[in-house]
């Protein structure tokens, strides 16, 4: 029998690697580290039985009519799996799996903490200040932030990654908790005291908003300017989850008009650009109340070797005729 064919479409840490090695399948790997081009992944599927993707590649029916009758499985190495067409893969029974690893909730739960008390404590501003030789000694009322202690936290999504974020709410930051979802999760609301609110309660009386949803048609946009003109003028915005969730104009309009207090952002709309358009002057990083960061909130070693090896044990358990761990599910 051939060995199974594994297409890699960049190099990835190497637990899942391995793993795939172990089993003694073919594992061929995109040598450059930048995305893949079309032309080249089209070409490069040709053929194989597994395909481990990224979530900067766009795996649609096209590369899996090119990809072949043998595929089975997709496994993005990501949370999110809005590169892939699913309806595609379900109509040629492949599968796809994403990798949700314990670990990676708890690294985005601490990003998702890094922005927001790098807003709150006003940390990258006051970093530059320092820097630039501004600081000539203490002063009462120099650079105030605010406290993140006794404030709500308005969780959207309480899914693993808002699990994560509200453990360090409740347990680290003596904050209070109030979510939405599309179900109440009474677990939840035991564990944190939250309380469960609809979409405009949750923004009337959130200090801080942190956003923990998948993208899906019915999520694009989820905020903008109706959902800023309800947020409380001292209220900040964290987005570790995907660009197009928060309208990108309407946050920049928020801002311009101070309607809210700043922002963290970690994902964009438009990526790997940070602004879609910038003829109207209107760019995020003008801001000095907006923390930056380039789709990093699952960068830490810990995370990233827990994605590889979840997304190599998704091929393993396919390609052996089990089920996967992590099928991807619009649930
Ligand atoms: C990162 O954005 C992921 O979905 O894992
Ligand atoms: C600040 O440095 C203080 O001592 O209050």
């Amino acid at each position: 029998m051939p060995r199974p064919h594994v297409f890699v479409t960049r190099q990835i840490p190497p637990s899942g690697l391995s793993l795939l090695a172990h089993e003694e399948y073919e594992v061929d790997l995109y040598e450059k580290d930048a995305p893949i081009p079309r032309e080249e992944l089209l070409k490069r599927v040709k053929g194989c039985d597994a395909i481990l993707s990224l979530l900067t590649d766009k795996i649609d029916d096209e590369v899996m009519e090119c990809a072949g009758k043998k595929l089975k499985i997709i496994a993005n190495y990501a949370v999110g799996f809005d590169n892939i067409d699913l309806q595609a893969a379900k109509q040629r029974g492949i599968i796809v799996t994403n990798t949700p690893a314990p670990e990676v909730s708890e690294t985005v739960a601490e990003h998702t903490f890094a922005l927001l008390l790098a807003c709150a404590h006003r940390l990258i501003e006051t970093d530059r200040y320092t820097r630039e030789g501004k600081y000539h000694g203490w002063g009462p009322m120099m650079l105030l932030g605010v406290d993140v202690y006794g404030k709500t936290l308005g969780i959207i999504g309480a899914g693993r990654i808002g699990w994560a974020v509200a453990k360090r709410a409740v347990h680290g930051f003596g904050m209070r908790v109030v979510y939405t979802s599309r179900t109440r999760d009474e677990a939840f609301e035991q564990e944190f005291s939250a309380e469960f609110l609809g979409k405009e309660q949750l923004l009337m009386r959130s200090d801080f908003i942190s956003i923990h949803l998948p993208l899906l048609p019915e999520t694009r946009h989820y905020i903008s300017t109706d959902e800023f003109s309800l947020m409380k003028k001292t209220a900040f915005l964290i987005n570790t989850a995907r660009g197009p969730i928060v309208d990108e104009k309407a946050l920049e309009r928020a801002l311009r008009t101070s309607r809210i207090a700043g922002a963290g952002i970690d994902v964009y709309e438009c990526e790997p650009l940070i602004d879609c358009d910038v003829t109207d002057h209107l760019e995020l990083k003008s801001f000095s109340n907006v923390v930056l960061t380039p789709h990093t909130a699952s960068a830490t070693i810990e995370a990233r070797e827990a994605m590889s090896m979840l997304a190599g044990k998704n091929i393993v358990a396919v390609l052996s005729g089990k089920d996967p761990i992590n099928p991807a599910r619009v649930s």
